[in-house]
């Protein structure tokens, strides 16, 4: 008896005292619009509630974006207890207000600190106002918390998000929890169980092909990126992300170049937070961001990150598996030049051991072929078919099997 009464109350106390994110949260990869790729510092919150505005008007909120996240520079002086303020001359409404009006148009609000003594912009770190921060997030109706990782040398990196998972979860505020520690620590390997998604390289920088040297930091462009995602799609899912950056479509690449980094980011099942000026988009920006069977391969509920199945001649072929036994294709050209391929699809009969354990069954299965940007239907893969992939373009399919 006396062990029984024992096992229970370990067993309560364990509950009880048992911290963990919030679930149920980011089922799907998040999808928003984040301030840094634009507008850096200069953020505030006349741009922020025009940002809001314009992400109803363009479709955008219709189309699954939902989340608009201050990044770095709003912050003003902790008070006289420690608490955060915002700073008054950016934003003399105060976030509360800010978030009620985001609210209300349908949107959620998102918010950015840093587990170290100051943010990347030089502002107010979380560090030792881990407690007070959360609690004034969620006053403020926060729904969203992008943390950072500078200026943390003394900090442990698992131990720091830990920590700001459980002030969150203690808030009893469900706020998305962002990790952005770069992939310095390979959060893949112990953020499941800390965050929705994780940073899994540095910045981006707004090219399709290059590295920005800043000196003591680089960033990187998409395809350097892409390639930094190697081996770490079994880490993804249901609510758990590899998180290769925000967007910078609609900045000043091509249209080619657009398109292929937003198919790509699609098929890893990126977080999809836009990084542009939301209120003076280009029909072809929009087009691009609002292309809903490409986003429906992006928040496909099966949850699983694609993978590339060939490369070569600096053509790759990616898959991922969908609901309903379909798959998206991404043919993706990084040459500067267009290419010719022979989609032979017996070549890409395989079973993605891996993660999701499904086979393409392609010797055995017919299926109809949808072309994602055209929109049009191409046929299905009884025969293989000829093609051309733009320069540094895509060719982007859904395939699903024939009834
Ligand atoms: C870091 C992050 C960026 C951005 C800036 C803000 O570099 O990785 O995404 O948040 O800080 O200063």
């Amino acid at each position: 008896m006396k062990k029984t009464i024992l096992f229970i109350f370990i067993l309560l106390s364990a509950t009880l005292s048992y911290s963990q994110k919030f679930e149920n949260l980011a089922q799907t990869p998040p999808m928003g619009w984040n301030s840094w790729n634009k507008f850096a510092c200069n953020i505030d919150e006349k741009t922020v509630r025009e940002i809001a505005d314009a992400m109803v008007e363009s479709g955008l909120r219709d189309a699954g974006y939902t989340y608009i996240n201050i990044d770095d520079c709003w912050h003003g002086k902790r008070d006289s207890l420690g608490f955060i303020t915002a700073d008054t001359q950016k934003f003399p409404s105060g976030i509360k207000a800010l978030s009620d009006y985001v609210h209300s148009k349908g949107l959620k609000l998102g918010i950015y600190s840093d587990a170290g003594t100051q943010t990347c912009g030089g502002r107010p770190g979380s560090l030792g106002h881990e407690y007070q921060d959360a609690l004034t997030y969620a006053k403020w109706g926060i729904d969203y918390l992008k943390y950072d990782w500078c200026n943390t040398t003394d900090v442990n990196a698992k131990g720091a998000y830990r920590l700001m998972r459980d002030a969150i979860y203690a808030t009893g505020r469900p706020i998305v929890f962002s990790i952005c520690e770069w992939g310095d620590n390979q959060p893949w390997t112990w953020a499941k169980e800390v965050g929705h998604l994780w940073r899994t390289t540095g910045d981006i920088y707004n090219c399709f092909d290059c590295i920005e040297d800043h000196g003591t930091w680089k960033s990187f462009g998409v395809l350097q990126i892409l390639d930094k995602q190697e081996g770490l799609r079994k880490y993804a899912g249901l609510g758990h992300w590899n998180d290769p950056d925000m967007l910078e479509i609609g900045n000043g690449m091509p249209e080619n170049q657009d398109r292929a980094h937003f198919s790509m980011w699609s098929m890893l099942a990126a977080p999809l937070i836009l990084g542009n000026d939301l209120r003076s988009m280009s029909d072809v920006t929009k087009n691009i961001l609002l292309n809903k069977e490409v986003i429906a391969v992006n928040q496909d509920s099966l949850g699983v990150q694609g993978l590339k199945v060939e490369a070569k001649d600096g053509i790759e072929v990616w898959f991922k598996p969908l609901v309903k036994g379909s798959w998206a294709v991404c043919l993706l050209n990084r040459n500067k030049v267009d290419k010719e391929y022979t989609l032979k699809w017996s070549n890409f009969n395989f079973t993605d051991e891996e993660v999701s354990k499904l086979s393409t069954n392609l010797s055995s299965v017919i299926y109809n072929i949808r072309n994602l940007w055209t929109k049009k239907p191409e046929g299905n893969t009884k025969k293989d078919k000829k093609i051309i992939i733009p320069a540094q373009d895509v060719i982007m399919y859904k395939i699903s099997p024939l009834k």
